[in-house]
């Protein structure tokens, strides 16, 4: 009988991940940003070219130096067009997992398989609106489905709700395929929301505006994680 100073077991439960976006950091500082969060478990990097999102944030030179700053793995969110050409170059930069929009490739599977041919994680985002049925009979192509839980292109946005059904279905069929891909929320993640996402299935989260306006971002991490790991199953 455990006593009641011992912590949760949480040992059969899925492994989370906190993945911070630097989106809401000071732009001005970024390789300090990015040692604020030395307790996260992936760093997740917000790519956007102003064609497929209507705001810019870096591009591949700035990735590549950036890289070097980054405390855990590199996260690559490509929310560009033609990321059949840019994706195996973030690759190449730095990258440890780069995921790309499937309403902005000609040849989702293509690409994923050249990236994990490269040595890397391939991820496959979808916008809300974005139907998931059709990825679901493609799940041995990829590691990550990212559901965006927000119209992407900025930070600081409210969680879509609507999202949960998604994010469970998804999640049902990845067990059923007995696969090990790993589900991300981007989007409105923090203390209200991340015990929803987690009871849905998402074992990978990123959190840009609650873990960069915390005071101590690192402690906002670890909050975040244990409530994952509460509610993961
Ligand atoms: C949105 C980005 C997200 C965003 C998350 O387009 O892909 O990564 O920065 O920020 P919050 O957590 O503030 O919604
Ligand atoms: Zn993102």
């Amino acid at each position: 009988m455990p006593s009641c100073v011992d912590p949760p077991d949480y040992s059969g439960a899925m492994t989370v991940r906190i993945a911070p976006s630097f989106l809401t950091a000071d732009f001005g500082h970024l390789a300090t940003e990015l040692a604020r969060i030395d307790q996260a478990d992936w760093v997740h990097f917000d790519i956007m070219d102003g064609h497929f999102v209507p705001s810019m944030t870096i591009g591949l030179p700035v990735f590549e130096q950036l890289c070097r700053y980054a405390p855990a793995p590199k996260d690559a969110h490509l929310m560009i067009e033609n990321p059949d050409h840019w994706a195996p170059r973030y690759a190449e930069a730095g990258a440890d997992s780069v995921t790309f929009h499937i309403e902005a490739s000609k040849a989702p599977i293509r690409l994923a398989r050249e990236l994990r041919a490269m040595g890397v994680r391939a991820g496959v985002a979808l916008r809300p609106a974005t139907p998931v049925e059709p990825v679901l009979d493609l799940l041995e192509e990829f590691d990550m489905i990212l559901i965006m839980t927000v119209e992407p292109g900025f930070g600081g946005q409210s969680f879509i709700e609507a999202m949960l059904p998604k994010i469970a279905r998804t999640r049902a069929a990845i067990k059923a395929a007995g696969l090990d891909v790993w589900v991300q929320a981007d989007g409105g993640i923090s203390r209200e929301t991340i015990g929803r996402a987690a009871e849905a299935g998402v074992n990978m989260f990123v959190a840009g505006s609650a873990v960069y306006n915390a005071d101590d971002a690192n402690e906002e991490i670890e909050i975040l994680r244990q409530l994952a790991m509460k509610h993961a199953h």
